[in-house]
């Protein structure tokens, strides 16, 4: 009830505020589209003028930056529902996305603007495990929660993301890090096939069997390829003790702790994920991370940062991987808008400089700023660079600066100091799930020199872009 009073206040904000159309009148030839989606769909379909309902689905989007208002949201319960959905909005020209958790960090999943028709995959939350051949099938209108305890079940893991919350279809489609890809790669490396519904309604069951567009859908396949409604994943046998450890310091060691990650990162065990993290303005840096395996044999490995860099309290908590988990798993702050910007680190580390203008930086920003810095390395670095469509090897770290509730001036001191930062002190490039509109020359920073070779694909898949936002695949370069 209080989400749904928030967002008709923000619906009513939003609309005193900007020009965008207004949310209760009608899009271009809605009617048309209604008609037709009454006639074939049978999943439920929510227009603006089902005020309860259509809120409940806008308020999904978990970043409450929303400005702008989708036409309908349809949900449908089967492939045929899909390929329908499709027809309608192609043929009154509506812009169609698909929508898996809700978490694209500028809202891409209800489109750029007003009046998209989008294809929420609720419904699809099947998930089926074959142990023997160590895949699993899963609906991507699951929840990576849902698919760890799905697999955990069977003694297997998946890597995914650190958030258990986050939609399967858009993280492991766009590459997907967390606290198992040093040891099995990104989400996106362990997609074996995939079931899609293209833009012009025929569903491609085995993208295998389409090895450029399987090629593509590793990291780039919630770009504008179509709506990939099932993916076969490997997944990997564990045993059964995890050791998640958690590692408290006092801010002025900040730069230490870094250090000693710069010499250390390169050579800590694989099986072990290790994420810095300062989460607010007057918060404390600390460390933490899982291990698979003991903490007795955890603590073999971390012993020696440990001693160097001097934590005020270190603490083991072992158990079932799934549980270890469900630790991390912060649950949304209801009404909260946020900004997220990527930087990778290459294999020396982060600069004694580049932490000075950091923390320079965090200690005047006038809003709330957390920031935090995984270490990549492992099976990630393994995977060559054209492999797939996820470009991002060879870094150590991959950083995330986070602002909560930014003001204008905030976003754009942000920017400003992200673009500088970026320049002197990270790698060029960024992670497309990190998605970020204000970024520039993101197709490159996203895609690499594989860039070209994704437009021709989206040219062969989807020539009339059907499947178009902000920074999708475009049909041209
Ligand atoms: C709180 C939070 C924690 C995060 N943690 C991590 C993390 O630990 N590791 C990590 O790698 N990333 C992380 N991310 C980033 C995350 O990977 C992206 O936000 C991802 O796009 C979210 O997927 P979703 O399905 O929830 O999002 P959605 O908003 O539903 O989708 C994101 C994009 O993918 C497209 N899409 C979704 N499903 C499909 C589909 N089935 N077919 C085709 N296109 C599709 C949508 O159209 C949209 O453009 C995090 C983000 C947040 C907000
Ligand atoms: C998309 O791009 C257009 C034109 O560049 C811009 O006006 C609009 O604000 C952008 N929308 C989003 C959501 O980034
Ligand atoms: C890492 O964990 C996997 C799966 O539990 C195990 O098979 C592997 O031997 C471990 N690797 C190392 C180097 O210990
Ligand atoms: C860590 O420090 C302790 C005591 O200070 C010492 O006994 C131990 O040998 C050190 N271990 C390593 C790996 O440096
Ligand atoms: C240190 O961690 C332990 C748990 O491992 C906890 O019980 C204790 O309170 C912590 N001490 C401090 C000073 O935070
Ligand atoms: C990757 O590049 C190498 C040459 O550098 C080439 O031989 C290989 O075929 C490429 N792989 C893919 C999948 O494009
Ligand atoms: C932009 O960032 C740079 C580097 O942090 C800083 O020197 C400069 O003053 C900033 N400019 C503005 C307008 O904030
Ligand atoms: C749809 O597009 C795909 C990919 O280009 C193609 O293989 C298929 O034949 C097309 N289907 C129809 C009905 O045109």
């Amino acid at each position: 009830m209080i989400s749904y009073i928030y967002i008709t206040i923000l619906l009513i904000a939003t609309i005193s505020a900007s020009t965008h159309l207004l949310p209760f009148s009608k899009c271009p030839k809605e009617d048309f589209l209604r008609k037709c989606l009454d006639y074939y769909i049978k999943g439920s379909v929510n227009f603006r003028d089902d005020l309860f309902a259509y809120n409940v689905d806008l308020n999904i989007e978990y970043n409450k930056l929303i400005i702008h208002f989708p036409v309908a949201f349809v949900h449908p319960v089967d492939i045929l529902d899909i390929q329908n959905t499709i027809k309608c909005g192609a043929e009154f020209n509506f812009p169609i996305v698909a929508r898996s958790g809700g978490h694209s960090s500028e809202c891409y999943s209800i489109g750029d603007k007003d009046c998209y028709l989008v294809v929420d995959l609720v419904n699809l939350n099947k998930i089926t495990v074959d142990v023997t051949s160590q895949i699993a099938i899963v609906g991507t209108g699951n929840t990576l929660d849902s698919l760890y305890y799905k697999v955990n079940l069977y003694g297997f893991a998946f890597p995914g993301g650190v958030c258990p919350y986050v939609g399967v279809g858009g993280l492991i489609l766009g590459g997907g890090m967390g606290h198992l890809s040093r040891e099995f790669g990104c989400s996106s490396d362990n997609i074996l096939d995939a079931q899609i519904v293209l833009a012009n309604g025929t569903v491609v069951n085995n993208a295998k069997e389409y090895p450029e567009l399987l090629w593509a859908i590793r990291g780039a396949g919630n770009a504008g390829y179509g709506i990939v409604t099932a993916l076969t994943l490997r997944i990997h046998p564990i045993q059964k003790v995890a050791t998640y450890f958690y590692l408290t310091y006092d801010l002025d060691q900040t730069p230490l702790i870094i250090s000693i990650m710069n010499q250390m990162g390169n050579n800590l065990h694989q099986n072990l994920s290790f994420i810095m993290r300062i989460l607010t303005s007057g918060s404390q840096p600390y460390i933490y991370g899982i291990y698979l395996g003991s903490a007795d044999e955890l603590q073999s490995h971390i012993h020696e940062f440990i001693n160097l860099s001097k934590p005020k309290n270190v603490s083991y908590i072992e158990g079932d991987l799934y549980e270890l988990f469900n630790i991390e798993g912060i649950s949304p702050e209801d009404g909260e808008t946020f900004k997220l910007k990527s930087f990778f680190i290459d294999s020396t580390g982060l600069s004694e400089e580049g932490v000075k203008c950091l923390m320079k930086f965090r200690e005047n920003f006038k809003c709330e700023l957390g920031f935090e810095i995984a270490l990549l390395g492992g099976r990630i670095n393994d995977i060559k660079r054209n492999e797939t469509a996820f470009v991002h090897r060879g870094f150590m770290y991959h950083m995330i600066i986070t602002s909560i509730m930014p003001s204008e001036k905030c976003l754009q001191d942000l920017e400003n100091f992200s673009q500088y930062f970026q320049l002197k002190y990270t790698n060029y490039e960024s992670y497309q799930n990190i998605i970020d509109r204000q970024l520039d020359n993101w197709q490159y920073r996203y895609y690499g020199e594989s860039f070209e070779k994704l437009v021709e694909i989206k040219r062969k898949y989807d020539p009339y872009n059907l499947f178009r936002w902000n920074q999708s695949i475009p049909t041209h370069i």
